[in-house]
């Protein structure tokens, strides 16, 4: 089931999220004890992470209950200015002042980036279950279609077993790395945050155009059994005809 959401701005968008994330930690919490959520990277979701840490929000949300992983990480250390771990740490983690955060990131440093898969993929595993079903997988989308670190063409598309793969991203001419579609379609909820007017060919393709899942990575997100979400900005969702 896919629903569109259209606010006024960005700042909008993050307060739809944020009061989304609420709802989903309390039921995952009351329902199953926890509340396995995927961070987005990039910088849409930073106004969320900031409402969610600040004053308004952080009483709402019980932080012990969670365990927080990222749906992608660029393969460099975590205090780099580029880590999307780095980018959460601020926004949302050191923010909160909490010793309790469940918080588990790639290990950038831990060797090489097959390496590095595999022992996101153990915690996963580990933490989340033998097939990992989060709660709540939360994404952006770029200005090419691709979402997390699942670029147009690139070799993780293709992945249909493993949930924390290597991607060699050929712009980059570097290896991202990136949970895989096996994932983001066993989650119970996927949420894409997209603000922006730079982002507005991109969606009107993903969501109305022809269907190329290796020319459009973020139209082969499909939750099987769980709720797709699409929160947008009226900026970017000015080209949409739906
Ligand atoms: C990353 C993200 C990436 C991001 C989009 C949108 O590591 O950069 O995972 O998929 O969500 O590129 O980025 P912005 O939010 O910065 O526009």
């Amino acid at each position: 089931m896919t629903e569109i959401v259209v606010k006024r701005d960005a700042s909008e968008v993050a307060r739809e999220a944020a009061d989304l994330f609420v709802s989903l930690a309390k039921e995952a919490a009351e329902s199953r004890g926890r509340f396995s959520i995927s961070l987005a990277g990039g910088s849409t979701p930073k106004a969320l992470y900031r409402l969610l840490s600040g004053p308004e929000f952080k009483d709402q949300v019980d932080w012990s209950k969670i365990v927080f992983f990222f749906g992608d990480e660029r393969n460099v250390p975590p205090n780099a200015e580029e880590s999307n771990f780095r980018m959460a740490k601020e926004s949302l983690f050191e923010p909160l002042r909490r010793k309790d955060l469940n918080v588990f990131r790639w290990t950038t440093e831990s060797g090489e980036p097959a390496e590095i898969a595999s022992q996101y993929e153990s915690v996963m595993v580990r933490e989340v279950g033998e097939l990992p079903i989060f709660d709540l997988i939360l994404l952006g989308l770029g200005p090419d279609a691709h979402t997390a670190s699942l670029f147009p063409f690139s070799p993780a598309l293709q992945e249909t077993t493993r949930f924390a793969v290597e991607n060699w991203v050929e712009k980059f001419n570097a290896f991202r790395l990136t949970m895989t579609l096996t994932v983001f379609n066993a989650a119970r909820n996927v949420v894409f945050l997209v603000a922006g007017d730079d982002k507005k060919d991109a969606l009107r393709i993903v969501l109305e155009g022809d269907r190329d899942l290796q020319a459009f990575p973020a139209q082969a997100v499909s939750p099987k059994d769980g709720r797709l979400i699409w929160l947008l900005d009226e900026a970017a969702a000015a080209d949409l005809l739906g």
